[in-house]
């Protein structure tokens, strides 16, 4: 504890403000929450894409991927799901810091630790996306054949199985995977971001 009395943050001269209006947009997080198969991971890509062909700096924090690095010492007990987020959380506020439209891909099952997020960063550079999509549906997808593992009990603490989903309460956007197009979920999000994308730009 006495420790951190002696970490005294640094203020660089180059701030969050500087690098957004060097890029010409704004920088927060879009969060997509969803079960495993549900289509996060589709959905931000899309999306990316056409941010990034748009001049966009982005980039996206995708489970898997983390999960084979940063947070590759963690498995999917409650409290290391909860530790993902939370270093996910960190790594997105920086990313924020950094000026770059930032996406994240995690089921994120807990309400606690997304708000926990959302505190994190601010609910301004916050932007739920509930990636809402029936077990069923994504358990007959099963693209990654880890739910069939996931009922012969070859998986434990499976999310929507063995281990629970706290479905979002008050999400910015809902897409509902099993009724609209890739596409049409895309266009769903870049219109409720439009606006906080194109807010004025300013510098110290
Ligand atoms: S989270 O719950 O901690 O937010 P995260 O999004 O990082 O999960 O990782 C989920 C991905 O890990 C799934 O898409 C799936 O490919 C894989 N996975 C492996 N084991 C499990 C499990 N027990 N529960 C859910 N996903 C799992």
């Amino acid at each position: 504890m006495s420790e951190k009395l002696h970490i005294i943050p640094h203020q660089h001269h180059v701030n969050v403000e500087h690098r957004r209006a060097q890029n010409k947009h704004q920088s927060f997080v879009i969060w997509f929450i969803g079960l495993s198969g549900s289509g996060k991971s589709t959905l931000a890509s899309q999306l990316e894409t056409q941010l990034f062909n748009d001049g966009m700096r982005t980039y996206i924090l995708d489970g898997d991927n983390i999960r084979s690095g940063l947070n590759k010492d963690l498995d999917f007990s409650e409290n290391a799901r909860k530790e993902n987020i939370r270093r996910i959380g960190e790594v997105a506020k920086l990313m924020v810091d950094a000026g770059v439209l930032t996406l994240t891909a995690f089921i994120s099952p807990f309400a606690e630790e997304r708000e926990m997020v959302k505190q994190l960063l601010g609910a301004a550079n916050y932007v739920e996306v509930y990636v809402d999509c029936p077990i069923e549906e994504c358990e007959k997808r099963d693209v990654k054949g880890l739910y069939a593992k996931a009922r012969k009990g070859e998986i434990s603490n499976f999310t929507g199985i063995s281990s629970p989903f706290e479905v979002p309460q008050n999400p910015d956007v809902v897409v509902k995977t099993a009724e609209v197009s890739v596409a049409e979920g895309v266009e769903k999000i870049k219109e409720a971001i439009s606006k906080k994308l194109q807010n004025s730009i300013t510098t110290n």
